[in-house]
Parts: structure tokens; C-alpha cells; sequence
């Protein structure tokens, strides 16, 4: 290592002579020794980043990182300072780390990222192995600048929809993202107003996403926390997520998604705090949820299940749910539980939920559980055990709606209930235990809703309602 470092320096030296004050964005070239121990550690502002927020430092990080990636991957390192940038593509071996007081900002141009919008982030790995981010620092979208008109119900934002690759309010750049890559570690690091999605799994094998603060502005819509498409072996733990859109979020578009876990997290959002779907192509298998508490929130655990995909082995455990009412421009009726699977519409098959476990849950709230499976998709196997409901209005959003939202049904006139069940076979409650508040109860009738003759198979032990 001593002479790994000697040369390392020596480089160093040598190039500051030959070009004495680089200009922030021509890189400095610095060749380290090859190195097979992943020890390599470089610093942006070795390769000339300016780390002041205002000329682009995209050429000096990326050098930094060949360099890092050539020597055979360590850290890379960004000092205190704000680092704008293009977008950075992440090499295997390679670590940044974004130091306490360091910022990585992310371009608000359309040419800061790559042409076509499936690589539009501000972070990229690709087909990347043993990479991550740590650091204690930031990584920040510069979301208020893709707001075009601030508005309390939904914010209105920029589109860069020239190719129709993307469309309306879903064309703009994802914070990080890791595509086909294999152990990715990202933690101790804050990401933050992400102008779309803020993390993004694609078809990884073995994440570890952990002590991530995620803050996403609350209306802006499609603000995810963590989305996690076709990935296997993920792990989520003490992660805090306060965002406008769906916060821990497992889709399937091009595969299935296996082993899934999620611990020791806090979320605050506008839509669902833990959802899978609303893409559905594929399975999802051996899903665990443990210890997480969910505040304020417009849903708390959901499925929506639209595509044909199959969801089984699904367990939660340890969960304190508030819900509320929002504006019903974002799907979420304040449902603590949503459970539902319908076809998208009219070409799409439907999708089994099968052998869900609610265990030890407490949740406050001002809508019932909704339970709905459809025709040819029924959901079975579902237990409730030790589950505390508290039910109680304190915002003035009208109730009285059940949301199938997309597709399907759309939001449709229904009257408020403790549990709405509908196409579902082998339900077991034990130890459910549902209070009311007497006040603003307008509109509830029954703890217990159940739609017509497509309900089999339902146990009761030890249930109770009361006021
Ligand atoms: C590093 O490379 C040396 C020589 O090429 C080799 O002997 C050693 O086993 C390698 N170490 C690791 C950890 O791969
Ligand atoms: C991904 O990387 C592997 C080796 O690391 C390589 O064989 C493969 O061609 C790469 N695939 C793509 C799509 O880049
Ligand atoms: C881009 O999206 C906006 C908002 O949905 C729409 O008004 C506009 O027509 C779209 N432009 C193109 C070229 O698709
Ligand atoms: C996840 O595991 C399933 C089942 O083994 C497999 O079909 C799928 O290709 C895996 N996905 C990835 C991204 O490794
Ligand atoms: C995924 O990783 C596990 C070990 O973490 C390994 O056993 C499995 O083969 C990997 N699957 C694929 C498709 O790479
Ligand atoms: C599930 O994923 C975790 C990583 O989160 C891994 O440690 C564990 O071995 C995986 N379990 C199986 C059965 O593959
Ligand atoms: C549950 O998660 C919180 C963080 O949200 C953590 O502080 C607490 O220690 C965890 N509880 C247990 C029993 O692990
Ligand atoms: C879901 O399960 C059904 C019934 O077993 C099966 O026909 C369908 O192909 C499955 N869906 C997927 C995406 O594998
Ligand atoms: C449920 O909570 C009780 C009491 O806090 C605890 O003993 C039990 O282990 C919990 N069950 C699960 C599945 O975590
Ligand atoms: C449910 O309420 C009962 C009575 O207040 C309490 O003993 C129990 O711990 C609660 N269970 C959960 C999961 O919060
Ligand atoms: C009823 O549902 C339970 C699971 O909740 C299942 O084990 C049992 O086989 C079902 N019985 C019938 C007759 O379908």
C-alpha cells in the first residue's frame, strides 16, 4: 500500500506541474497503479472538480472514476463542497463517497443526461458489480427546479417528453439507479429532492440500501422513495423516507421479483408507504416487512396488482400505520391496509395474491381496510393476527369512495366500512380488535363489509368492536 500510495501522489505531483491551475471542467488525467485490493481511494478535486456548485464538474468525476475503476475500484471521494453534474455513471469496484458537507446536484438540463430517458439519472450504474454510496453527504435532484407551477393539491412539472419515449408528468430524471448490477451497497448518504423517482433497483441481484434519509418534495407526484423492479435479495433497513409518491415500492416489468426486505424504516407520504404494483408482469415472492412505522400517510400497506403477475409469501409484522386523507388526485383513500387485485383494463389478465401474514399491527386512521380481489383472481390465504384499528375522521376530505385505481374500476360510490371484503377465500382474524370514535362517523355503517357471494372461508377468533 505504501508504494501504491508514493506513486499515487508522485502522479499527483507531476500533473499539478504540468497544468498548474486545471479549468473546472477539463479533467486532470492521473494514471494510478493497477491495484487488484479495491483500497484505491481518489478525490474529485484531484481531477480539477471545482466543488462550487456552479460549473459543471461532471468531466473531473467521471475521470476520477475511470481512474479508480482502471486501478481495480476503491473511493472516490468529494470533499465538503457542491458538486453540479451530468450524469454520473458508476463503475463496478467503484464507491463514491460523498462526504459530510459534500453535495452532489443534479443537472436541471436536458443535455446533462443521456439521450434516451430510460438513462436518465443522475447516478447511473450499469451492469455494474460490487459498487455503492456512502459518505454521510448528499446527493440532491434540484427538484424545485422541474416544478412548473407549485400547487398544495399536485404540483405541475416540467416534461422533457420530445421522444415520446416518456410521457406528460413522468419525463424527467430519476435521482440514482442501478441496472442489472450485483452488490450494491448504498448507505449513510441523504438523498434529496430527486425531480422524479429517487432510487431505482432494476434487475440487481444482492442491494443492501441502508441509514439512507430520503426527502422528496410531498407534492410532487411520482416522488418515490425506493423502487425496486425485478431485483432478487434486496435488503432495507433503518431507511427514513418523507416523500410525496409511494415510498418503498416493489414492481415487476421484465421479471420477477424474489426476497425482498424491509426493516426499522419511518415514511411519511402522500401516496402508499409500502406498495407493490402498480406494474405487475411478474411474481413477487417472500416479501418480509418488519418494524417499520408509517405517518400521515394516504395509504399504508398496499397492493396493486394489475398486470397478471402473482404475489405470494407476503408477511408484515410490527406496524404502526396513521392514515389520512389527501386530495383523491393521488390514488390512496387513507386506507391503513389495500389489498387489491383487478385487471388494468380490458388486455390484461389478472393476478393471485396468495398467503399474506399481518402480524402485530396497530394503525389510527380515518378509512377501513379494503380487501379485493376480482373475478379469476381471487386472494387467499390472508391472516390477520393481533391487529388494532382505531378509527377516527380529523381531516374534511370526503369519504365514502373505494379506489380500484388504475384501471379497473376507477373511484366508485361505497359506503365506509371497518373491513371491505370482496373475492377472497381463506381469511383468519385472530386477536382484531377495531374501535370507533363517536364523532364525524357520518358515513360509516358496518365493521364488517362483505360484497356478494364472493366471500368463502372466513375465521373469527377473538374479534372485537367497540367504541
Ligand atoms: C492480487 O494480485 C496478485 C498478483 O497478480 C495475486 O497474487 C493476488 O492473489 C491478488 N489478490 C487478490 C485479493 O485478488
Ligand atoms: C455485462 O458485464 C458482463 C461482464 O461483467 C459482460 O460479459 C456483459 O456483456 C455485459 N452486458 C452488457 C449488456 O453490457
Ligand atoms: C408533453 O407532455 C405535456 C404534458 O402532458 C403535453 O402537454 C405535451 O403535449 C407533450 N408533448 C409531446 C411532444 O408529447
Ligand atoms: C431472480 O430469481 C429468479 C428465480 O430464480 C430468476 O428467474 C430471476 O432471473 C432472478 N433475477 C435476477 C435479476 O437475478
Ligand atoms: C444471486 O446471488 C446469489 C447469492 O447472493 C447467488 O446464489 C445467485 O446465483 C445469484 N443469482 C443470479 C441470477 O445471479
Ligand atoms: C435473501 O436476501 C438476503 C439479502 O437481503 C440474503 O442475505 C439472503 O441470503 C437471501 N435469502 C435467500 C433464501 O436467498
Ligand atoms: C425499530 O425501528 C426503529 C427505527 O425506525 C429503531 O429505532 C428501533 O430500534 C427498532 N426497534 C427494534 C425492536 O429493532
Ligand atoms: C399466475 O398464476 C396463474 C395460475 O397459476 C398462471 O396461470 C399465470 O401464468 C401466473 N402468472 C405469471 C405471470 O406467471
Ligand atoms: C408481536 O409483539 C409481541 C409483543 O410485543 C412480541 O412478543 C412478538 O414477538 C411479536 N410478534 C412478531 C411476529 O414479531
Ligand atoms: C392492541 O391493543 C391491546 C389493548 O390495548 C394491547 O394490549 C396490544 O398490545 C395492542 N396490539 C398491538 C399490535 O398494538
Ligand atoms: C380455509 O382457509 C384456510 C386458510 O385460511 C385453509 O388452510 C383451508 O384449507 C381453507 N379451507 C377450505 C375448505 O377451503
Amino acid at each position: 500500500m505504501a508504494a501504491l500510495h508514493t506513486l499515487f501522489y508522485l502522479a499527483l505531483f507531476s500533473s499539478s506541474i504540468s497544468a498548474q491551475s486545471p479549468p473546472a471542467t477539463s479533467p486532470t488525467t492521473i494514471q494510478l497503479p493497477r491495484s487488484n485490493t479495491s483500497q484505491t481511494s481518489v478525490s474529485v478535486k484531484d481531477f480539477g472538480a471545482s466543488g462550487d456548485g456552479k460549473s459543471y464538474d461532471t468531466r473531473c468525476i467521471q475521470a476520477a472514476i475511470a481512474a479508480c475503476a482502471m486501478a481495480g475500484g476503491g473511493r472516490v471521494r468529494f470533499p465538503a463542497g457542491s458538486y453540479l453534474t451530468g450524469t454520473i455513471f458508476l463503475r463496478s469496484g467503484v464507491v463514491l463517497e460523498v462526504e459530510k458537507g459534500a453535495r452532489i446536484l443534479g443537472g436541471a438540463k436536458e443535455r446533462d443526461y443521456p439521450a434516451e430517458a430510460r438513462r436518465w439519472y443522475v447516478v447511473l450504474a450499469e451492469n455494474a458489480t460490487d459498487v455503492g454510496i456512502t459518505g454521510g453527504g448528499e446527493i440532491n435532484g434540484q427538484g424545485w427546479k422541474f416544478v412548473k407551477r407549485m400547487n398544495p393539491r399536485k404540483n405541475v412539472m416540467v416534461s422533457w417528453n420530445k421522444t415520446g419515449k416518456c410521457y406528460g408528468d413522468e419525463c424527467r430524471p430519476r435521482l440514482i439507479g442501478f441496472l442489472d448490477s450485483r452488490n450494491v451497497r448504498v448507505w449513510n448518504v441523504n438523498l434529496i429532492e430527486p425531480a422524479y423517482w429517487c432510487v431505482h433497483i432494476v434487475r440487481c441481484n444482492g442491494t443492501s440500501i441502508q441509514d439512507v434519509l430520503i426527502h422528496g418534495d410531498f407534492n410532487t407526484p411520482n416522488n418515490d422513495g425506493i423502487d425496486i423492479e425485478d431485483s432478487n435479495n434486496t435488503l432495507i433497513t433503518r431507511c427514513k423516507i418523507d416523500t410525496g409518491d409511494d415510498a418503498i415500492c416493489p414492481k415487476t416489468s421484465t421479471g420477477p421479483l424474489y426476497n425482498l426486505t424491509a426493516t426499522d424504516c419511518w415514511i411519511r407520504t402522500k401516496s402508499c408507504a409500502i406498495k407493490l404494483g402498480s406494474a405487475t408482469w411478474f411474481d413477487f415472492k417472500d416479501l418480509f416487512f418488519n418494524n417499520i412505522t408509517i405517518v400521515d400517510s394516504h395509504r399504508g400497506l398496499g397492493f396493486q396488482i394489475r398486470d397478471g403477475g402473482n404475489v405470494s409469501g407476503v408477511t408484515f409484522s410490527n406496524i404502526k400505520i396513521s392514515t389520512r386523507y389527501y386530495d383523491p388526485l393521488w390514488w390512496g383513500r387513507a386506507e391503513p391496509i389495500y389489498v387489491t387485485t383487478c385487471p388494468r383494463d380490458l388486455n390484461s389478465k389478472v393476478g393471485f395474491i396468495s398467503n399474506l401474514v399481518f402480524n402485530n399491527i396497530s394503525a389510527e386512521s380515518e378509512n377501513g381496510i379494503f380487501l379485493s380481489g376480482s373475478q379469476g383472481g381471487i386472494l387467499s390465504n390472508l391472516k390477520f393476527i393481533n391487529v388494532n384499528v382505531t378509527y377516527r375522521r380529523w381531516t374534511d376530505f370526503p369519504g365514502g369512495l373505494a379506489d380500484y385505481r388504475p384501471g379497473c374500476n376507477g373511484l366508485v360510490h361505497h359506503n365506509t366500512a371497518g373491513i371491505i371484503m370482496e373475492h377472497i377465500s381463506g381469511l383468519e382474524l385472530e386477536n382484531v380488535n377495531m374501535k370507533w370514535f363517536r364523532n364525524k362517523l357520518k358515513g360509516w355503517n358496518n365493521p364488517l363489509d362483505f360484497r356478494p357471494n364472493t366471500v368463502n372461508n372466513i375465521s373469527f377468533i377473538d374479534f372485537h368492536s367497540s367504541v
